[in-house]
């Protein structure tokens, strides 16, 4: 069955309650009118998605977010001018009885974003009302960065899929609390890091996820990003001595270390090495880090490894380091 539809169609699936996933420069969306009820529980059915696990809303500019939310605080501001469209999400407070409390499961405060694809972007124009969108895979899952992705995850459901190429970023948005305009918390890291952050607020105060107070926060309470086959870290070519049938992700650069002896060795207990790319482009490895590790589920490996490695200081290479500790850490 091909379910495959264009923008407009898209727009008339979100009028009559239906579910699309549709592309973002970030991931994959599974999006839904985000104050319709029925469409809201059915992306939670088709997700598997724990009922009390809050959709991101996507809208097509400032003064759309403005409708619903109490005020935009001065931080949030400055973020949402510099970086929308594009791979952010802030955190603000809901008018009081919003109609956007299905979408955020009765909490009082909403992550909204606008995306930057250009055909996201043209849906959210199209629908005018705001779009709950999780990233498009079975909950648990790696979020797909591409509608074939999107396809061999969720084909069997009853959704429509808008192709729009490949992600571009291909992780999740930076979801951001700025709301006393003093401190950021960084609830997820992404693209916009604190370099690309500090440049318009230059004295902001930085808050990670672990010194986080707001129990709501996202990626703590539920598992995250992982693929089905187990995955580890390997600090050396040596900890898959004993190991048959694995995968190790790693770097060119880390290839090219690799001994004529390792490599035998690893022929010979068929182990297969995964080039990430070269980590002189981390944008590269992060566009296509999901297929990866999508990927390894569909082959018949038993155990996958990461090689440790140091993925830099970009607020991408960061953004890569969080997503791989969240998948070996499994929790
Ligand atoms: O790049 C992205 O942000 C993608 C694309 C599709 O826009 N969306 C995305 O959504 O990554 P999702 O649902 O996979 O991740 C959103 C995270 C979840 O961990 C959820 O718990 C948290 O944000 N979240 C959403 N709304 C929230 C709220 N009102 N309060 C607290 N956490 C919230
Ligand atoms: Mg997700």
């Amino acid at each position: 069955m091909n379910m495959t539809i264009n923008a407009s169609r898209a727009i008339e699936f979100l009028k009559e309650g239906k579910v699309v996933a549709v592309p973002a420069e970030t991931v994959y969306g599974l999006a839904a009118d985000a104050m319709n009820p029925t469409a809201i529980s059915k992306v939670f059915e088709i997700k598997g998605r724990p009922a009390d696990n809050p959709l991101i809303c996507h809208f097509h500019s400032i003064d759309q977010i403005r409708k619903y939310v109490k005020d935009i605080p001065a931080a949030t501001e400055m973020l949402m001018q510099h970086f929308s469209p594009g791979p952010i999400s802030c955190m603000l407070d809901l008018k009081e009885n919003s109609p956007l409390q299905f979408a955020t499961c009765g909490s009082a405060q909403v992550i909204a974003r606008i995306p930057s694809h250009e055909i996201f972007l043209q849906i959210l124009r199209g629908f005018d009302l705001p779009v709950a969108a999780p990233s498009a895979n079975t909950s648990g899952r790696v979020s797909p960065t591409s509608a074939a992705m999107v396809e061999r995850d969720l084909g069997n459901k009853p959704v429509g899929i808008v192709d729009g190429g490949t992600s571009g970023i291909g992780l999740e948005s930076t979801i951001t609390d700025a709301r006393n305009s003093n401190e950021i918390f960084i609830l997820r890291p992404g693209a916009i890091g604190e370099k690309e952050i500090r440049r318009i607020l230059p004295s902001i105060k930085f808050l990670y996820e672990k010194n986080a107070i707001n129990s709501a926060i996202p990626g703590i309470k539920y598992r995250h990003y992982a693929p089905a086959t187990p995955v580890a870290i390997a600090h050396h070519f040596n900890d898959l001595e004993n190991e048959k049938d694995a995968a190790l992700l790693l770097t060119l650069e880390q290839i090219a270390t690799l001994s004529a002896e390792q490599k035998k060795k690893f022929t010979a207990q068929k182990t297969i090495l995964i080039s990430l790319g070269s980590i002189r482009d981390a944008d590269d490895i992060a566009r296509n880090f999901y297929m990866h590790l999508a990927a390894l589920d569909q082959s018949g490996i038993q155990k996958a490894y990461f090689l440790k490695n140091d993925w830099g200081d970009s607020s991408v290479g960061k953004a890569l380091q969080n997503r791989i500790e969240k998948i070996v850490s499994n929790v």
